[in-house]
């Protein structure tokens, strides 16, 4: 049997990089995948790219409390329960902290961590409905190591593993068969990364600093979210799950 029949899952961030991997690899091992992005045309690619029956685009942006509502009746409609989570979409703006303007703070912020809050208080009836269901939260390396010109990425990163260890508990405290765990990246090809790659130099910098000897696939990460949302990882709630080719730990 695939890994994760019969799932019922959302992936936010899906159009592209790891989202759209994580996607994939759902729709691979049986689940139904409901495709969450901002960016129409890609989403709709991304969509029609996936093999299986029950994909479903959702063109949203995950700051807007009021589309997180319409989901989770659509979904109750379609579904009455969510099995995974994967808050998945998020950017980060680099400068230096002097030169960053509270605006960015604040949109940085939303995208990776409001987001993140809101996902999860219109999703988790859903969740608790499945009796286990699973949040997967992206996070970063970034949340536990500082970051030169990373500050609200940081910051947005930490907040999320910090998010995550609060709904472990307090969802263990319930019983409600939720668990909730954040994955921390490390350098991962994507668009969002694509332009580190520009110059040669940095680019081969960026590989050196990697003990593994070379950049994540988007794959690797998605390969660990599988693990996450499977009934393989039911003991595990509230762990950071670093996948960085051992950056972290040199
Ligand atoms: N690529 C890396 O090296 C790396 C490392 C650590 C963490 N991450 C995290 O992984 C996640 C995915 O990154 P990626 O590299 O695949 O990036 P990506 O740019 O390839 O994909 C991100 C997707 O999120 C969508 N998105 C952004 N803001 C949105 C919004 N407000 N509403 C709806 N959709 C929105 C974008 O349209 C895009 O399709 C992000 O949270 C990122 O911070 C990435």
């Amino acid at each position: 049997m695939a890994r994760l029949e019969r799932k019922i899952a959302v992936v936010s961030g899906a159009a592209s990089g790891i989202g759209f991997a994580t996607a994939q690899a759902f729709a691979n091992e049986g689940a139904r995948v409901y495709l969450l992005d901002r960016a129409r045309d890609r989403l709709e690619a991304a969509v029609q790219a996936l093999p299986g029956e029950g994909r479903q685009a959702v063109v949203m942006d995950v700051t807007d409390e009021a589309a997180w509502a319409a989901l989770a009746a659509r979904i109750t409609h379609d579904h009455g329960r969510l099995d995974v989570l994967v808050n998945n979409a998020g950017f980060g703006d680099f400068a230096p902290i002097v030169e960053t303007t509270l605006e960015s703070w604040r949109s940085i912020l939303a995208v990776n961590l409001d987001s993140v809050f809101l996902a999860t208080k219109h999703m988790m009836p859903l969740l608790a409905i499945s009796g286990s269901g699973s949040i997967i939260n992206m996070s970063s390396i970034r949340a536990l190591r500082g970051g030169v010109n990373m500050a609200s990425y940081s910051a947005a990163k930490a907040g999320v593993r910090s998010l995550t260890q609060v709904t472990a508990v307090e969802c263990a405290a319930q019983r409600n068969g939720v668990r909730a765990n954040s994955v921390h990246p490390g350098h991962i090809a994507t668009p969002l990364t694509a332009g580190f790659h520009e110059d040669p130099e940095m680019s081969a910098a960026i590989v050196r600093n990697i003990p593994a000897g070379r950049v994540g696939a988007p794959a690797d990460i998605a390969n660990a979210i599988v693990f996450l949302a499977s009934d393989e990882s039911a003991f595990m709630t509230g762990a950071q799950i670093v996948v960085d080719g051992g950056q972290t730990v040199k």
